[in-house]
């Protein structure tokens, strides 16, 4: 983390877990072992249909609620598409794009997670861009290769003020859900790979100013060595997002210095 220049994020992933009802109780286990003051934005990216509920029971201890995905397309005949001015208006800050669920199960390409990306910031809703490699990317050693011509692909045509809304989500997907983690030298080195590719495209300062997540496993035992690391500036994390106590160890990680 460097909170000189940018801000700390811990972002929870429901991925299609969890029922609106089970919120508020959740909300108050989190308020329970959560810091009193924290050094971090904290996000909860639930199912669009949770998202109200979220806002809802978030509000007293500033859990903003962000959703999973979003429709390229503005508005139209596009059955079981949320857009991003129906997230927009229900007050979703944050919306996940180009999870490699997404592009694993549902055929997404990096045009469309640009488009995606695009179609939030036009509805001042920050996006989450997810990007990582496979483990048979990692071990033909193509993975700075690979995140960067993804986080080209994802960028283009954003200028700089738009930046400032993005968030990158490195996650490679070997690590999702395995309880496989990548070591922190390891996570370490793709991101700052990844800020090194925005400086390219957009110079230092937006660069510097960038928040760049690391997602895979992380836990409440890793997440304080990940999170002291440079260039990793939060977490996007799944499987222990949907423990409270947990996901409260890792929002207090970021109290460190
Ligand atoms: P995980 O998921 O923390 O369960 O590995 C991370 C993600 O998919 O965003």
């Amino acid at each position: 983390m460097n909170r000189k220049y940018r801000k700390t994020v811990i972002a929870g992933n429901w991925k299609m877990n969890m029922l609106a009802s089970e919120i508020k109780p959740f909300i108050e286990q989190l308020k329970e072992n959560m810091p009193k003051t924290r050094a971090c934005d904290v996000v909860l990216c639930t199912p669009a249909v949770m998202i109200p509920a979220m806002i809802k029971a978030g509000k007293e201890c500033k859990v903003a609620a962000g959703g999973q995905d979003v429709s390229k397309f503005e508005k139209g005949a596009y059955t079981g598409e949320v857009s991003a001015s129906q997230l927009a208006d229900i007050g979703a800050k944050y919306c996940i794009v180009g999870h490699s669920e997404r592009r694993q199960y549902h055929g997404e390409d990096d045009m469309l997670v640009n488009a995606k990306a695009k179609a939030l910031l036009a509805k001042g809703i920050n996006p989450i861009i997810c990007v990582g490699e496979s483990l048979e990317q990692r071990e033909m050693d193509l993975t700075m290769e690979y995140v960067a011509y993804q986080v080209k692909a994802a960028l283009n045509g954003i200028d700089a003020t738009q930046l400032r809304r993005c968030i990158i989500a490195y996650e490679p997907i070997w690590a999702i859900g395995t309880g496989k983690t990548a070591t922190a030298e390891q996570a370490q080195e793709v991101c700052e790979g990844i800020r090194a590719v925005v400086r390219k495209i957009y110079g230092a300062r937006p660069a510097r100013a960038v928040s760049i997540l690391y997602g895979g496993s992380m836990n409440a035992k890793n997440a304080y060595e990940l999170l002291a690391q440079p260039d990793i500036d939060g977490g996007l994390i799944g499987g222990a997002s949907l423990k409270p106590a947990d996901f409260a160890t890792i929002i207090a990680a970021t109290n460190q210095e």
